[in-house]
């Protein structure tokens, strides 16, 4: 009950009864007994010591031969040992230098950025970063399980704290990336409250990387691109997607569109995969005229390629009805990939609405029916907005170069992208064929830098793969 002081002591108010919902429960607080942590502290100290062999062999060996060399052989003799062992370490690494690497050096590296990085800083980052609370006095902090490192990165095991699950860990990537001054951090979830954060020791991606060697065999759901910031080689599905690159000018979206390109030249000449490529600009796609089966840089030929791949697609579509659900790439039914550079000049910069219309409905029609039977767009665009472009969702496959505003990731990469550390407006200019793109069965975005196929590369591709004469398309001539 309320008294109401102005009024005096008199009027009194009732209250409202209180809702089940807002009446709290204290929990009591149950100290865990002496002797079970005393025990606890006991297992963990046999277990180390159990394990320490297994673990540390270099280490474990080196002690335990010192202090008995020592005893019975004296200084002399120890000096002697650390020589001989010096010797051997020596020999390992000239004979067997993979296992020494893995045994020896990754180890010992392991052991100290697990002392000096992560157990440093491990509680005030994650203090900082809101992944551990204190609570009546207590910390409660994930435990790092282990530490290991490849060779170009370290590998954090984490234990979560009861009651925080791993999204909470990836949605507190930027904070973690500035806390260890990593150039990324990659979370891989291993169990509800088990994950791996991944820190990569130096950036791979800083050096531009030369145009990769064209392979003899093309696989469409994984064509090599250029390097993950793991390491691991980018590669990029194309077959049964649409991929939309967007990047502000001079972000690389040249050096998307051509490794694609490139990883497809085996298909190309044996007759499995066309390219038909739209230049409004007519300076991306030119050099390579050779290489494509249709091409049109003129907005009337433009639209009238676009609607020439519908044609085919239905025709096609028209023909597998009932009997054939996917696409297998053939000669007859060779895999077609429409690349179209700066779609936003055919579907919203273009004077005549007519063009801008039939255009936009060619591209809509293409990305959500062309997928299962052979057809993908592969577009580039500068600005991500709707106005600009709202064909956006039709593209499964989104590549985020160098973007202009941190709004325009999520535009680009879906809700949360932003927040699972894809800063791609952050991209330094000095890194261009940089970007953000999503991998397959993870949400996590993954830092990315395509490979540069410069213009000598294209007159070299198009000397070696490059067809005299290309087909002409009604309404699409080449120009
Ligand atoms: N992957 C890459 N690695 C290194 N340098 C690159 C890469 N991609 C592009 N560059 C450099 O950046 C310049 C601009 O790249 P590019 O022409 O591909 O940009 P863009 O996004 O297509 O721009 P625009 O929208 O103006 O066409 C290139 O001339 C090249 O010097
Ligand atoms: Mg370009």
């Amino acid at each position: 009950m309320l008294r109401d002081k102005g009024a005096g002591a008199t009027q009194v108010q009732p209250t409202a009864p209180v809702p089940a919902h807002a009446i709290r429960f204290a929990t009591p607080v149950v100290e865990t007994p002496g002797i079970l942590i005393l025990g606890r502290w006991v297992y963990r100290a046999v277990r180390a010591l159990v394990l320490a062999p297994f673990r540390f062999p270099v280490v474990v060996s080196t002690l335990v031969g010192s202090v008995p060399t020592l005893y019975y052989l004296g200084w002399v003799g120890l000096a002697l040992g650390v020589a001989l062992s010096g010797a051997g370490l020596g020999a390992w690494w000239w004979r067997w230098p993979l296992s020494f690497r893995s045994l020896v050096v990754l180890r010992a590296l392991a052991a100290w950025r697990w002392l000096w990085v992560y157990r440093r800083h491990w509680q005030p980052v994650l203090v900082v970063a809101g992944l551990a609370e204190s609570y009546q006095e207590r910390q409660y902090l994930p435990q790092i399980r282990k530490v290991t490192c490849t060779e170009w990165a370290d590998r954090v095991r984490v234990r979560l704290v009861a009651g925080t699950s791993p999204a909470d860990v990836e949605n507190r990537v930027v904070e973690l990336v500035h806390g260890f001054a990593a150039p990324s951090c990659r979370v891989t979830v291993l169990g509800p409250r088990d994950v791996v954060l991944e820190f990569p020791r130096r950036d791979l991606l800083a050096e531009p990387l030369d145009a990769l060697a064209v392979s003899d065999e093309v696989d469409l759901c994984a064509l090599p691109m250029g390097l993950r910031e793991d390491g691991q080689e980018w590669r990029m599905r194309l077959h049964g997607t649409h991929v939309l690159t967007v990047g502000v000018t001079g972000a690389g979206k040249g050096s998307v569109i051509w490794s694609a390109i490139r990883a497809l030249l085996p298909a190309v000449v044996d007759g499995t995969a066309r390219v038909w490529a739209i230049d409004p600009k007519r300076m991306e796609l030119s050099y390579g005229r050779s290489l494509f089966a249709r091409y049109a840089d003129s907005a009337e030929s433009a639209v009238g390629l676009l609607e020439a791949a519908v044609e085919g697609m239905r025709e096609r579509a028209a023909r597998y009805a009932g009997r054939q659900r996917t696409h297998v790439a053939t000669v007859t039914d060779p895999f077609v990939v429409v690349v179209l550079d700066e779609v936003a000049f055919l579907t919203a910069y273009h004077p005549d609405r007519d063009i801008r219309r039939r255009a936009e409905n060619a591209i809509a029609t293409l990305t959500s029916q062309g997928r299962s039977v052979g057809f993908c767009v592969l577009a580039a665009l500068q600005d991500p907005r709707k106005e600009v472009m709202n064909l956006r969702n039709l593209f499964p496959d989104k590549v985020a170069l160098r973007l202009d505003e941190a709004s325009q990731v999520d535009m680009v990469l879906g809700e949360d992208a932003r927040d699972r550390g894809a800063n791609a407006h952050l991209i330094d200019p000095d890194v261009p064929g940089a970007a953000f793109v999503r991998l397959e069965g993870s949400p996590i975005p993954v830092r990315v830098r395509a490979a540069y196929v410069t213009d000598d590369d294209i007159a070299t591709m198009t000397a070696d793969y490059g067809a005299p004469g290309l087909r002409s398309v009604p309404g699409a001539e080449v120009t």
